[in-house]
């Protein structure tokens, strides 16, 4: 199956947002508050935006009216994101919305040229690398900075550990590097090649870990997740299936009951480019 024929639920998304704006990587928000325009609206372009959740956890936190610019391919994913918008600035400013249906692996310059900051959340793995070639190139060339959270770098942990773990973990993460009729996907590799490519760019990269640790709090979100998990190995890895069959009820019935300790590592990387602030 391609990756085009894939389409991300809403649901899904609902159902990690909390753990989402738990993991991402707060001091690099005070960095990039150092990094805005001192005044005026701040126009955000937020990529792969889905339903907004990225919005709705940074706009509160930055000061100052804000218009956030929501790019998704998805319009049913817009639709909700036009809904739920996020609340005012930290200041208490206007923040505002638009949508863009457009795939990101395609924009121009020209769509960007106003952009004060650019975001985006859980997108750099699901690219290739010449689509994240490209668009390293277009966001470095609007001087402006860059916030990208939560891209998976391939490191799982279950606690109780189990010795089928690191097997189906290997089979998943071969599944985010599959080949697709785009190409092969980055995956965990994305955040590797990101920092590598906007380095060579004269760009400051920050990196900081932004794990999910779900547990008994979280135990929807572990159980959705391990299946996923365990689907996506099996899927990579038919023969892997019939072995792993009762480890999969096993587990699940675990992260149901919130007795399985899940962190899931991710990365988030705060771009900022050459140009000084002042010249903005
Ligand atoms: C894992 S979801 C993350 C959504 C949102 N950023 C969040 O954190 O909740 C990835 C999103 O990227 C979008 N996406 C993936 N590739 C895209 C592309 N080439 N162009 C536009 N959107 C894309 C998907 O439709 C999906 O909404």
């Amino acid at each position: 199956m391609t990756v085009e024929g894939i389409r991300v639920s809403w649901g899904w998304l609902a159902l990690r947002e909390p753990a989402d704006a738990a993991a991402r990587a707060p001091d690099l928000v005070e960095h990039l508050r150092r990094h805005l325009p001192a005044t005026g609206r701040r126009v955000i372009h937020d990529l792969g935006s889905g339903t907004g959740s990225m919005g709705r956890w940074l706009a509160p936190l930055l000061p100052g009216p804000q218009h956030w610019v929501m790019h998704d391919r998805d319009p049913d994913l817009l639709e909700v994101a036009a809904a739920d918008l996020p609340g005012p600035a930290a200041d208490g400013a206007a923040v505002t919305v638009e949508t863009r249906q457009s795939d990101i692996a395609r924009l121009h310059p020209g769509d960007l040229a106003d952009a004060s900051l650019i975001t985006a959340s859980a997108l750099l793995d699901l690219l290739t690398e010449d689509e994240l070639a490209g668009l390293v190139t277009v966001c470095a060339g609007t001087g402006c900075p860059m916030l990208l959270t939560l891209s998976v770098v391939g490191r799982v942990d279950l606690t109780p550990a189990d010795p089928l773990d690191s097997r189906v973990a290997a089979a998943f993460d071969a599944h985010q590097r599959r080949t697709t009729e785009r190409g092969r996907l980055l995956g965990p590799d994305a955040v590797e090649v990101a920092v590598e490519g906007f380095g060579r760019l004269g760009a400051e990269v920050l990196v900081r870990p932004s794990p999910w640790r779900l547990g008994a709090f979280q135990a929807d979100l572990a159980a959705e997740w391990f299946t996923g998990w365990v689907d996506a190995a099996c899927e990579q890895q038919v023969e892997l299936a019939a072995e792993t069959n009762a480890y999969a009820r096993r587990r699940r019935a675990e992260a149901t009951a919130g007795q399985l300790a899940v962190t899931v590592d991710h990365a988030d990387l705060l771009v900022l480019p050459r140009r000084p602030p002042s010249t903005w």
